[in-house]
């Protein structure tokens, strides 16, 4: 269980110098448009491993004119005070992120961390995610799949590389078989484990949903399902082997491997009739709240992991039934929120004391 008790930014994106400390259940950050809301969120993200909620290039990261950035932040985990502390590192012209856990920055306490602490994220352009690109949907439940499993990252890294690795193959001028062959190998053991893994969080989704449906009082009956021409009947080791043999030429041609986890996409069936892309932005949002929802009672009370929650502009275009599912979140869960929004009286429909920062005036 983890909760950010105070936060410290030195020449990170927009902030010079900013020091603020966090209620340990629900923080409103309210104020102008770039007046670093989001990047309050970015820096807090930013506590464990990969690039943040903005999936930013790192030297984007680092306030213009200066050399590097600092975030310092002192987090509780498991009743225990932890100082972290994170900057760059340039390597060969690459930049670098480095944290270090009481100025330690060994593999066994960044597992430490990144195995403690788990965000689940609203974005506003997830209001539109069932009209948004295959790949957006993908990272989205990628994303839900790393709350819960912190080495997951890991997998799609490897089976991204070695997609890059036989694309590169196939377009060098003498084409190496075995290495080839072990490469295809290899895709097709993590392309499986990939689908496997997908599948499996989907089904812990629907399971959710479906068990909250009259808790809730929910507006819709979703159900999500993965839409993927290849795995349509079910895929083995080697039909999956054999059909990126039989690709090889098409791929040279194409200029990368056409089908497996990379290509697949979410679908999400309202009511069992039709795909919530036909919904209005704001209904799209409630199927997005909820699926945030089914997640978080996942995280609690299957797996013991108390998620913080990180909601950018989740003020603006709430409907009561929005509303109710951010207020069932609330108060549900003995979890950290921090909810941005442009106006204070946004959030007037929040009742549990919440504390409000004005970041316009820090
Ligand atoms: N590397 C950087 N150096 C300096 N300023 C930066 C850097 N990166 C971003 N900014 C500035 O940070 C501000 C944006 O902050 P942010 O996106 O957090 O605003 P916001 O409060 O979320 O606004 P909105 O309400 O519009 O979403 C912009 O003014 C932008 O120019
Ligand atoms: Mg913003």
């Amino acid at each position: 269980m983890a909760k950010i008790k105070n936060i410290e930014f030195y020449n990170f994106r927009n902030f010079k110098n900013f020091k603020t400390s966090f209620d340990e259940k629900l923080n409103i950050l309210f104020g102008d448009n770039g007046c670093g809301k989001t990047n309050i969120l970015e820096g807090i993200s930013l506590n464990v491993k990969g690039k943040g909620i903005r999936n930013s290039n790192i030297i984007n990261l680092i306030k213009k004119k200066e050399d590097n950035f600092l975030i310092k932040n002192n987090i509780e985990i498991q009743k225990n005070d932890f100082n972290i502390e994170i900057f760059t590192e340039q390597k060969n012209e690459k930049f670098k992120k480095v944290i270090k856990i009481n100025n330690d920055s060994s593999k066994d306490s960044l597992n430490f961390l990144n195995q403690s602490i788990s965000y689940l994220i609203f974005l506003p352009e997830m209001e539109r995610l069932f009209q948004a690109s295959p790949s957006y949907r993908r990272n989205f439940l990628d994303r839900l799949i790393f709350s819960s499993r912190n080495d997951y990252n890991k997998l799609i890294n490897k089976y991204k590389k070695s997609l890059f690795e036989r694309n590169r193959i196939l377009q060098s001028y003498k084409i190496d078989d075995d290495w080839l062959n072990r490469i295809e190998n290899e895709i097709c053991s993590l392309g499986l484990e990939i689908y496997k893994l997908r599948d499996l969080q989907l089904n812990i989704l629907n399971i959710e949903l479906n068990n909250m449906k009259n808790d809730h009082n929910f507006q819709f009956d979703v159900k999500l399902e993965i839409k993927d021409d290849f795995v349509n009947n079910e895929i083995n080791f080697e039909e999956y082997l054999l059909n990126l043999r039989k690709s090889r030429v098409y791929d040279k041609q194409f200029g990368g491997t056409k089908f497996g986890p990379h290509k697949s996409d979410i679908i999400s069936i309202v009511n069992n009739e039709f795909e919530s892309s036909l919904l209005s932005t704001g209904q799209q949002k409630t199927i997005v709240l909820m699926v945030l929802l089914a997640q978080c009672n996942y995280l609690v009370n299957h797996k013991k992991i108390n998620p913080i929650f990180l909601f950018d502009e989740i003020g603006s275009h709430l409907d009561k039934h929005n509303r109710q599912i951010l207020l069932d979140m609330i108060n549900r869960f003995e979890i950290q929120f921090f909810l941005t929004g442009n106006d204070k009286n946004l959030f007037s429909f929040v009742s549990t004391n919440a504390q409000f920062y004005n970041i316009t005036k820090l």
